[in-house]
């Protein structure tokens, strides 16, 4: 199957001030797609849409909207009515994590969790699904976490937010077969982001890939006629998610939790860590 063309596409980037987000913008307009790009931060985007512009040639459109608020599908699909854009593709990629025992956490910061990495990662899926379909010659990447292949202790409510994401992308996968949408849950291991400043235990030690590196995986894997529905980025980490397999469900929350346990008692330079 030929690789996609994104000529004449306008894709969606959420989180695309920094991070994974910041490199599927790039990849996406070097291949020549437009890209509307969403965060919070806008100076970051605006920088972004000038290089994007610059160096592609495309449109960059920078769209400031906090995900964590409720109803952000419409409030986009507006935004993007509002400058008259089409959209064939979205990158769902915006999410942070919370970690450490779940009776130590913040509701609210829970809360913005569930609504930024679940609630409306949905939401804006249901807002552009039907334009999506319509253009049928697009991507819609879902982006979850190695956390999704296992209940993560000391990370619960980010490891099931994107064990739900893994599922429903996976649906999808299913629902967009014969439409020509290109549909794919894609779940980084460690990556070198600004993911872990949020982190109260910071960073873990371990084996990192670049952004660059987990997006081109993506794009590989879509443009090889999406035949997964989901993929794990790089080979140790899709060999760890994998093993899940092997395991009662019992053995693998106890393993995680020990691993886990591990990683905050030497907390300056963790063992292999379960997550994200
Ligand atoms: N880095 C890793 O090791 C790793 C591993 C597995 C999965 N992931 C997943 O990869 C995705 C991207 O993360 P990253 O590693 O690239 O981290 P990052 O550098 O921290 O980027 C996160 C992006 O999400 C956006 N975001 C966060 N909260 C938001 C909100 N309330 N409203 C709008 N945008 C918001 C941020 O933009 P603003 O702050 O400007 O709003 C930023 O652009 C996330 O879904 C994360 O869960 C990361």
């Amino acid at each position: 199957m030929a690789d996609i063309d994104f000529t004449a596409q306008s894709t969606i980037v959420t989180g695309a001030s920094s991070g994974i987000g910041a490199a599927f913008a790039r990849a996406l307009a070097k291949r020549g797609s437009d890209v509307i790009l969403v965060a919070r931060r806008l100076d970051r985007l605006q920088d972004l849409a000038s290089e994007l512009e610059r160096d592609h040639g495309v449109r960059a459109t920078p769209i400031a909207l906090d995900l964590s608020r409720p109803g952000a599908g419409p409030a986009l699909a507006g935004e993007v009515a509002a400058r008259g854009l089409t959209v064939t593709g979205l990158v769902n990629n915006a999410g942070f994590g919370t970690d450490g025992p779940f009776h130590e956490e913040d509701p609210d910061r829970l809360r913005d969790e569930i609504a930024v990495d679940v609630a409306n990662l949905v939401d804006i899926s249901r807002a552009f699904i039907e334009p999506l379909r319509q253009a049928g010659c697009g991507i819609l990447v879902n982006v979850a976490s190695l956390a999704a292949y296992a209940p993560g202790p000391d990370m619960a409510v980010y490891s099931a937010c994107k064990a739900f994401v893994l599922s429903f992308t996976e649906a999808l996968w299913f629902e967009s077969r014969s439409s020509g949408l290109r549909v794919l849950s894609l779940a980084p291991g460690l990556t070198r982001t600004e993911f872990f400043d949020d982190l109260a235990g910071g960073a873990y030690a371990g084996s990192y890939q670049t952004p660059e590196q987990v997006v081109e995986a993506g794009l590989r894997s879509l443009d090889r006629g999406n035949r997964r529905p989901s993929l794990v980025s790089g080979r140790r980490n899709a060999l760890a998610a994998g093993l899940g397999r092997f395991f009662t469900r019992r053995r693998a929350v106890l393993l995680s939790g020990m691993i886990s346990a591990r990683s905050r008692n030497t907390s300056a330079t963790p063992a292999a860590p379960a997550h994200p």
